[in-house]
């Protein structure tokens, strides 16, 4: 197990923030992460893992050990009748795991094409998009418990799924580093095309069978044409959360802004938070070398020089503008650290 000594951490963050590890490693298996848990510990350093850092923010150099969680592997371990329960370890990439899957015929994954970071880190937060989330087709996780090294088995029920969040992100925060996850998929070509923009790409195709290969593809498109590519310009897709209000506070909210976007979210309501940016006057908005993406107003973006503190400071006055406008208090998705 290699250890590196203050390694900038520029490329394992899809901002391309400039920030220091003071440790840095590479964990390829399972006897290197619990070496690496172990080497942490002996240090007494914070410790965190990151996969493709795709929804993280450095704010400043970190003290601790970063293990970058490469492990690999994935397959399909059982079948019966249409059903079909694929397995892939941590490291593997999200979106590469998505199209092995089209590739082998396992369906219901293809609404979350191209999401950014890898299979570890997708149940954490419950990745979602274009009306399709990961509780809706994960079947079981192993995570090993810092504390004793045990590999421990989560149905997708102890997992406490919610919008963007699960036990491992609340109360069991800190305590598991996911190791592989099961995905529950089906052999039989069945998509979910409900939702809006998705929905609408479709229609302006007007073909006669809708496939899962074709909504990837469509997914793939629309991702591409409103989100910009990591690669090419620094950012973490969605920086806050859409926030959930009750029905009564959105009633009140909607007399004074008749057009406000949102979507019914069980008994409450879900705002759009790129709408309330948008209103609040900060879409395109650029100030020295960081933004908001002129295309889609809930992307903050880094065209290159642009630090972690003035992200954070860029994001909080997007925060209090729209509390003064529309008194909604927006939270960052992304884990600032
Ligand atoms: N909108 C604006 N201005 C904009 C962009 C959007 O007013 O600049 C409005 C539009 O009315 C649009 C609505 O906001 O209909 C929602 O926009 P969009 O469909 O792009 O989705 P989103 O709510 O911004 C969420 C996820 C995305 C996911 C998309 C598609 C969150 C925080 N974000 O974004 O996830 O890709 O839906 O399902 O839930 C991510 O988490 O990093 C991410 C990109």
């Amino acid at each position: 197990m290699e250890i590196l000594d203050n390694f900038n951490l520029k490329n394992f963050n899809t901002f391309h923030v400039s920030a220091y590890a003071r440790y840095f490693i590479n964990v390829t298996d399972i006897s290197s992460l619990k070496e690496a848990l172990a080497f942490a510990a002996t240090k007494e350093l914070p410790f965190m893992l990151i996969g493709q850092g795709s929804n993280l923010l450095f704010r400043e150099n970190y003290p601790g050990v970063i293990l970058e969680m490469n492990i690999q592997g994935k397959k399909i371990i059982d079948e019966d009748g249409d059903s079909v329960l694929v397995k892939a370890r941590c490291g593997e990439n999200w979106h590469a795991f998505v199209q092995w899957c089209l590739g082998n015929t396992c369906y219901g994954l293809e609404n979350l094409s191209l999401i950014p970071g890898n299979i570890g880190a997708a149940p954490v937060q419950n990745i979602g998009a274009y009306g399709v989330e990961l509780c809706e087709v994960m079947e079981s996780l192993e995570a090993v418990e810092i504390s004793t090294g045990q590999l421990k088995t989560f149905s997708n029920a102890d997992c406490r799924f919610s919008y963007r969040s699960s036990v491992f992100k609340e109360e069991l925060k800190d305590q598991y580093v996911i190791y592989s996850v099961s995905f529950r998929l089906s052999r039989k070509a069945e998509v979910k095309i409900d939702y809006d923009s998705l929905a609408i790409a479709l229609q302006k195709l007007s073909v006669e069978e809708v496939t899962p290969e074709l909504v990837s593809k469509v997914v793939c498109e629309i991702r591409r044409s409103k989100l910009p590519n990591p690669g090419r310009l620094g950012n973490a897709g969605s920086f806050f959360w859409n926030p959930v209000i009750s029905t009564e506070d959105f009633s009140r909210l909607q007399k004074n802004f008749p057009d406000i976007v949102s979507y019914p979210q069980g008994d409450k309501v879900k705002l759009a938070a790129a709408w309330l940016i948008e209103q609040a006057g900060w879409k395109g908005f650029r100030e020295g070398d960081v933004g908001v993406h002129q295309d889609h107003a809930l992307v903050l973006v880094n065209y290159g020089q642009g630090t972690g503190a003035q992200l954070v400071t860029l994001s909080e006055q997007i925060r209090d503008s729209v509390q003064d406008k529309f008194g909604i208090v927006l939270v960052p998705e992304v884990r600032i650290i």
